[in-house]
């Protein structure tokens, strides 16, 4: 029995080492926690993986020069790329899919730094081109003020980009 406790408390310390400790199976097991929302992204983290998952197949002036005239609002956009992604995996690539929680921190990067016309397109078209997916709708019916990393993004601008001017959501 003492033994059985002992092991346990070992095991415990080790998998609080791992993660205290910078190394990399910690930063690996934090990093999936954040993929799988379990953990938020800070802002600095989203801008990273806005950049570096959206420009795989083109480059960052697609999201960068983007606009209201241009369609729907990165919301969507996000969804419509996950539905991508998901199709060309079908295919044969493998890419990997892009989860709820990090489409829900890109798309806050790009509504900041591009620009957020979501007010613009009223809720039942958003929500029918959203088909369904429940995390980016939850992330519609959310006010700025609940949006941290897009709050974070609003002041500031992306070199290459043009912003909308507007003043929603
Ligand atoms: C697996 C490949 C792939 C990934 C990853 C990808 N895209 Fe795309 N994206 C495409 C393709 C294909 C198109 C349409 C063809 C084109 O215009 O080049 C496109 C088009 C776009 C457009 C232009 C849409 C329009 O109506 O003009 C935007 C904006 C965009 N992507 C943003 C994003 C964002 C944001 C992400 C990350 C969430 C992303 N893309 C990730 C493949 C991808």
């Amino acid at each position: 029995m003492k033994k059985i406790l002992l092991i346990a408390a070992l095991a415990i310390v080790t998998a609080i080492a791992v993660l205290l400790v910078p190394n990399p199976l910690g930063s690996k097991i934090i990093a999936e926690a954040k993929y799988q929302g379990y953990i938020p992204y800070t802002t600095d983290e989203a801008l990273t993986i806005a950049y570096s998952r959206c420009s795989t197949c083109h480059g960052p002036e697609k999201m960068l020069k983007y606009c209201a005239r241009c369609g729907p609002p990165f919301i969507v956009v996000s969804h419509s790329m996950k539905k991508y992604v998901e199709l060309t995996n079908q295919k044969g690539s493998n890419f990997r899919p892009f989860s709820d929680a990090e489409l829900v921190a890109i798309t806050q990067v790009w509504n900041g730094l591009v620009g957020n016309w979501e007010a613009g397109w009223g809720e039942k078209n958003i929500k029918k081109l959203l088909q369904g997916d429940a995390a980016l709708i939850r992330l519609f019916e959310t006010p700025l003020e609940g949006r941290p990393i897009e709050l974070a993004m609003k002041n500031k601008s992306a070199p290459g980009a043009h912003k909308e001017e507007s003043k929603n959501p």
